[in-house]
């Protein structure tokens, strides 16, 4: 479980995260919306502890972001997927995939790889395998980026904009993927645009506004008149999203 407390987060003189309370369980797809500068990638580095925190709390299964020696376990438990590609240059598909199960978690070279094959399988992109991420598509980087993260055996997904620099074909191929992993129980922490995404496969909908969450509801809740919609922060929110 992911349990966070009281979350501030300042940079300098600007309140970013201005008290957040939210706790999420094994196996939950929780979407994280709002509008832009909401606070949300700040909260999902948090939650990692790619940011300091302020005050407040989190916790992931009992340990402590504060806590240095904590981290490590932390980052091991939590795979996050940015907006960004992150893929290093100099190494092979394969070998993007199959580094940290070796470094981190020590898993033997042959082991490593075998996984890597079957995750890429998954995704179906094992005939990239000794590509270098030059010669991949984004849509295709951004399943590789997924790979990556699945190859720790996380048991938290982060994903951040995972599909905002994909055109509306990659973004399907991306969404496919996610789709399929939320089926199999992957508990997952999502921001996305994607409003349809999001309420195709969340059990939960935070709504991040201005460093607060304005609301935290079950996905048909949130998308309900008398629910999320009847406020009209998400109504406005929503409906310039394309969403009515
Ligand atoms: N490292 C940083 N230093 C200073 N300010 C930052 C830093 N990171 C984020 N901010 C500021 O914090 C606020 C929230 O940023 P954040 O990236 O969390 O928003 P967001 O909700 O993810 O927005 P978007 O939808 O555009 O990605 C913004 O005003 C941003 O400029
Ligand atoms: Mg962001």
């Amino acid at each position: 479980m992911i349990e966070i407390h009281d979350l501030h987060k300042d940079f300098g003189d600007l309140k970013v995260l201005k008290g957040v309370d939210l706790k999420i369980k094994p196996g939950e797809v929780v979407s994280i919306l709002g509008g832009s500068g909401s606070g949300k990638s700040t909260l999902i580095r948090c939650i990692n502890g790619l940011e300091k925190i302020t005050s407040g709390s989190i916790f992931v299964d009992d340990f402590d972001v504060r806590n240095k020696k904590d981290l490590m376990e932390i980052r091991k438990r939590c795979s996050t997927v940015f907006q960004q590609f992150d893929l290093y240059p100099h190494l092979s598909v394969l070998d993007n995939i199959a580094l940290a199960p070796i470094n981190v978690l020590k898993q033997n070279k042959k082991d490593a790889k075998i996984k890597a094959m079957e995750l890429l399988r998954s995704v179906e992109l094992e005939e990239k395998a000794s590509v270098y991420p030059a010669q991949l598509s984004g849509g295709q980087k951004q399943r590789i980026g997924i790979c990556r993260a699945l190859a720790m055996e996380p048991n938290y997904l982060l994903l951040d904009e995972v599909t905002s620099s994909l055109d509306p074909e990659m973004t399907a191929e991306v969404l496919v993927i996610l789709k399929k992993l939320a089926k199999e129980g992957i508990t997952m922490i999502s921001v996305t645009h994607e409003i349809g995404f999001a309420q195709e496969i969340s059990d939960r909908i935070v709504f991040l506004d201005e460093g607060k969450i304005l609301q935290n509801l079950s996905k048909d809740e949130f998308f309900s008149d008398e629910g999320g919609k009847s406020d009209p922060r998400i109504a406005k929110f929503l409906s310039k999203m394309g969403n009515q």
